[in-house]
């Protein structure tokens, strides 16, 4: 089996690699261009639909970096199981729990929430039909009473939580920031983190990891124009 290599005691160690970095601020100013422009509406619709087709590829290229991405990238490696997580809101973290390293527990299921609200938020958006100009290219596969339903999440829960979600999100990151000295967004950027005591695994992050990446970042893309079509 291979391992990642380990760093030294102390050392920096890659934790996010440049895909997973990629992934985050993207998605992130996607998520701020589809708020204006579902704001605006009218023409703008246009570029809310190329976005949120984005956002799709974004999302399915996450699933598959999960899976084979760096090491903290892994479902595997930060998706707590409830020993972990019960350690963890005791504050009775282990070592080799390595809590401080990927996202803590909390903040690991965070992120998957965000990451499903998100989904939900794509899918009901393909469906949608605003009765004026703006129908979702799957909408025809569903009958009015579901595509209405789906209007009304996309347009109002659906965004609502997942604002929620982003608030909540650099609430925390800025709670680390003031009440814990520890800058989470730095990482977020070079990738790495310096840890004292270390041992934990450095994430991969090759040119070969990263050609990878974008070959499944092309596959989703065209996994996305696929689905896309099916309405057309
Ligand atoms: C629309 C806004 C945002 C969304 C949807 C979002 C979503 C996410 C997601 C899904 C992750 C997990 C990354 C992964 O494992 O793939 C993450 C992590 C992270 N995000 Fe955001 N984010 C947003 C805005 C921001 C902003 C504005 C900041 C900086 C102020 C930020 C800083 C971070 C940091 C530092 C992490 C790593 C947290 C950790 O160490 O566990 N995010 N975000």
């Amino acid at each position: 089996m291979n391992h990642p290599p380990r760093p030294a005691d102390g050392a920096r160690v890659r934790v996010w690699d440049l895909p997973t970095r990629a992934f985050h601020w993207l998605l992130t100013g996607a998520l701020v261009a589809q708020v204006i422009t579902g704001k605006i509406g009218g023409g703008a619709m246009t570029w809310h639909f190329r976005i949120g087709y984005f956002v799709f590829a974004l999302l399915l290229f996450r699933l598959a970096w999960g899976l084979v991405g760096g090491h903290w990238s892994r479902f595997a490696h930060f998706v707590p199981g409830p020993g972990a997580l019960l350690r963890y809101l005791r504050g009775r973290s282990r070592r080799e729990d390595h809590h401080d390293v990927g996202h803590s527990p909390l903040g690991a299921l965070s992120v998957l929430a965000m990451l499903l609200l998100l989904a939900a938020q794509v899918g009901a958006g393909l469906v949608a039909d605003d009765e004026i100009a703006s129908v979702g290219p799957l909408n025809r596969f569903v009958s009015g009473a579901t595509a209405a339903w789906a209007t009304a999440w996309h347009t109002g829960p659906g965004i609502a939580l997942l604002m929620a979600l982003v608030l909540l999100h650099v609430g925390a990151i800025v709670y680390y920031r003031v009440f814990r000295q520890r800058s989470l967004v730095l990482p977020m950027i070079t990738g790495d983190k310096t840890l004292p005591g270390a041992g934990a695994p450095a994430a991969r992050d090759s040119g070969a990891t990263r050609l990878l990446a974008l070959l499944l970042l092309a596959a989703s893309a065209a996994l996305v124009a696929w689905v896309v079509r099916l309405g057309a």
